[in-house]
């Protein structure tokens, strides 16, 4: 059935508001009406809710399902993607990817997308949503890195923290995935990654141990093993005394699609809840469903652990109030396009959320480079004076061009997983991807941002002669370029990159375009949209005036750029990685060739990124946390002080520049050098919106685990003895304010 528009309207405006309104029960409570429902089912019951209906099932409706148990009132669980927006159905917003939720160093947007995004799927009637994902970013040419939030433990864990609690705080339950040391695509079916304890602890488990803090429902464990086990039956992960549980994880571990092994009993056994899609997809699954069964008869598998592990599929579903008033699933994952009986038309977008998703992409959009320059003007406000730079000053600008293909309307017909680059590059391919279906290139942006008063003139390929045709002697010439990456799978090679990236260069030669433009332009604006890292060697040309690095920015990609272009919002987006000029500089490599499924071992341990390029004394051309702003901040006043097991650290930062703007400070602890941590990092950031020539009083308070490192043989978080440092600025390396304790 197809609904009018008006009516989608007012569902949608009555489901926003009814999500709004559930109660949150205590775990206990949700454990106690789950327990009462385990001993009403049967053996089969038990089993259809830990297992999934299968891939290949006709009824299933979203990417994975379990068995309704109609008597007593449970539903299939709908399960699905993404972790940046809904996929595979219509009427949603394609919310900005991971990366660039960490661009923004904001707290406040990292939860208010996470809300929005819950509100989508509760909408659909979706009771899980498949992210965070929270994959640390280990080498800059993987994958998936994008639909994550970078190469630093402390940002993802904050990134994570937020945006579950933002999912759930309207009734839908975050699967924080993928568990663990899941860093890159190619052999992601089976290669091993083998990290020590406390790399393990202090890189890839720190985030997890936030998602738990923020009562996160589910984990999903991954494809890959750590340390020769499958991640899906590691015991040391997933069991009794394993870390999970250890952290005071209450939710259930469902497995990647197609990520279990071996039998039913060595993955429930070792703690895995929940297997999904269900069916042997060829690289993995079938283990639970009728094998589960048999394992429970012949005594292999308890008939404790079968309950207990339906008590936790269950316990969320009940903690989250989704047992009562909960919407029906009206989509159907199987027809993206809309059609079909079960595809109900229901629109779940909204003008707040397109608000929201514009206002990350500005937010996120780094501004690298801004050489502004006003000459030659005569008397009366800068009469016949022209303004190179940022923000553009549009009623000095008489001619622009627009070059490159990433500037215009991407192909929307290439498949459900995005698996194409023929466009605006706005978010990565595969099962993170999201909606294009409401996407305004930039090229549209631009245009109704210039309006009438100057004549555009575009190319919206990467054809090199042509991009210079368009580009000479213009007031102003805007040049895009990009680089995606995606997810493996059974999917396609896209452009011959197989999910990871094959190199850190633009794509379609858009270096060379960018050179050729800045050749004959002397005020030539470069937007760069990347999953992660590209090379910028001609970023010190002169007459390249500007480069805002805008990521992939999801669906409101134009308005949110010229917001930052025309100056209505002043830049505040900050690296969540650094860009070098030679993948030596990252110290980790993506293992493309092996005979069989590789093992990968972690030597870097925990010098990811600007710890590695430290440690190493490798200076990149734009650093972690750095950006710029169209005003100026000063910090002083520092000072840390103890407040129980705490250090506050406080300091003042001043707009001293002449407009509005909003600076990112950003903490650095240094720790006692035998402790043996790398030589900085991140353990706090706040976004400060200040009017110009205001200050503002900052605290940021370094808990104790902010200043532990993990003791392997202790199996504990400790405090090491000594001095720590504290490092107060504006990124890795423009540090303002130092001190100690
Ligand atoms: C992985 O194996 C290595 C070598 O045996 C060991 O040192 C390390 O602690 C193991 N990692 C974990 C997380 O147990
Ligand atoms: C129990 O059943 C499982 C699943 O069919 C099977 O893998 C296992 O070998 C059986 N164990 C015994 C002791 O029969
Ligand atoms: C251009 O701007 C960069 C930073 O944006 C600055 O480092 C550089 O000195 C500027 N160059 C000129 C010529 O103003
Ligand atoms: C930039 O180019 C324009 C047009 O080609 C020219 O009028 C202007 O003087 C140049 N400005 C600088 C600073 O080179
Ligand atoms: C900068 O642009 C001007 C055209 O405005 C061109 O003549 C000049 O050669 C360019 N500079 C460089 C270094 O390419």
């Amino acid at each position: 059935m197809r609904t009018s528009i008006l009516t989608q309207l007012l569902l949608c405006a009555v489901l926003t508001a009814y999500s709004q309104a559930f109660t949150l029960r205590s775990w206990d409570d949700a454990y106690a009406l789950a327990n009462t429902a385990v001993g009403q089912m049967t053996l089969d019951e038990k089993i259809g809710i830990v297992t999934g209906t299968g891939q290949l099932n006709a009824n299933r409706r979203c990417v994975g399902d379990t068995t309704p148990i109609p008597r007593l009132g449970i539903p299939s669980f709908c399960f699905n993607d993404g972790p940046a927006g809904m996929r595979l159905t219509k009427g949603v917003t394609g919310f900005p990817s991971g990366i660039n939720t960490a661009s923004t160093f904001s707290k406040r947007l990292m939860r208010a997308r996470g809300k929005a995004m819950g509100e989508e799927f509760r909408g659909k009637g979706v009771h899980v949503f498949l992210g965070p994902a929270m994959d640390i970013m280990r080498n800059p040419k993987a994958g998936r890195a994008w639909e994550s939030f970078g190469p630093d433990p402390y940002l993802t864990g904050e990134a994570s923290f937020e945006t579950i609690t933002g999912v759930q705080s309207v009734g839908v339950q975050a699967c924080a995935k993928h568990l663990i040391a899941n860093n890159q695509e190619h052999w992601r079916y089976g290669l091993s990654a083998n990290v020590d304890e406390r790399t393990l602890r202090e890189v890839y488990w720190a985030p997890f141990e936030r998602s738990v803090e923020a009562g996160v429902a589910s984990v999903m464990c991954a494809y890959n093993r750590l340390n020769g086990t499958s991640s899906c039956h590691q015991a040391g992960l997933l069991g009794p005394n394993g870390m999970l549980r250890k952290a005071g994880f209450k939710g259930y571990v469902v497995s990647d699609w197609g990520a279990t092994h071996d039998s039913a009993s060595d993955n429930a056994n070792a703690g895995l809840d929940m297997e999904q899609p269900g069916d042997n997809i060829v690289i993995g699954g079938g283990v639970f469903g009728g094998n589960l069964k048999n394992a429970v008869n012949n005594g292999s598998v308890s008939v404790s652990r079968l309950n207990e592990m339906v008590a936790r599929v269950l316990a969320p579903w009940y903690r989250l109030g989704q047992d009562s008033g909960y919407p029906a699933v009206n989509f159907d994952a199987q027809k993206p396009d809309g059609s079909g009986p079960r595809n109900e038309g229901v629109v779940v977008r909204s003008a707040a959320h397109t608000a929201l998703v514009r206002e990350i992409a500005a937010a996120s959009s780094v501004l690298l480079k801004n050489n502004r320059t006003a000459t030659g003007g005569g008397a009366g406000a800068g009469a016949g004076m022209t303004v190179r730079g940022l923000p553009i000053a549009l009623e000095r600008i008489k001619s622009v061009a627009i070059v490159g293909q990433d500037a215009k309307m991407p192909n929307k017909a290439c498949g459900d997983l995005n698996e194409c680059n023929d466009g605006t590059m706005s978010i990565g391919w595969g099962s993170g991807s999201n909606s294009l279906e409401f996407i305004v290139p930039p090229v549209d942006a631009i245009t109704s941002f210039v309006g009438t008063g100057a004549i555009i003139t575009s190319s919206l390929s990467n054809d090199l002669d042509a991009g210079v045709n368009a580009a000479r002697g213009k007031d102003v010439a805007f040049v895009f370029a990009n680089a995606m990456s995606g997810e493996l799978g059974f999917y396609d090679i896209v452009v011959g990159n197989q999910g990871d990236r094959n190199d850190l260069d633009l794509w379609w030669k858009g270096g060379s375009l960018i050179e050729r433009v800045a050749a004959v332009c002397n005020n030539t604006i470069v937007v760069i949209h990347s999953v992660g890292p590209v090379y910028m060697p001609w970023s010190v040309h002169p007459n390249i005036t500007g480069i805002i690095y805008a990521g992939a920015p999801g669906e409101q990609t134009g308005p949110g750029l010229v917001d930052v272009l025309s100056g209505k919002v002043n830049p505040s987006g900050r690296l969540p990685f650094s860009i070098a000029d030679n993948e030596a500089a990252y110290g980790t490599q993506i293992v493309y060739n092996s005979l069989g499924f590789p093992e990968i071992p972690y030597t870097e341990k925990l010098n990811l990124d600007y710890r590695y390029m430290d440690a190493q004394g490798v200076t990149p051309r734009f650093e972690f946390g750095f950006g710029l702003s169209y005003t100026t901040f000063a910090y002083s006043a520092l000072s840390t002080s103890a407040s129980g097991t705490s250090r506050v650290v406080k300091f003042t930062v001043t707009n001293t520049g002449a407009i509005a703007g909003t600076e990112i400070a950003q903490v650095y602890l240094g720790y006692p050098t035998a402790a043996g941590e790398p030589k900085r990092v991140l353990r706090g950031f706040e976004e400060i919106v200040l009017a110009a020539g205001v200050s503002a009083s900052v605290s940021i308070t370094l808990g104790e685990r902010d200043m532990s490192v993990w003791d392997t043989p202790r199996q504990a978080w400790v405090r090491p003895a000594g001095t720590f440092s504290v490092f107060v600025g504006a990124s890795i390396k423009d540090v303002r304010l130092t001190g100690s304790f």
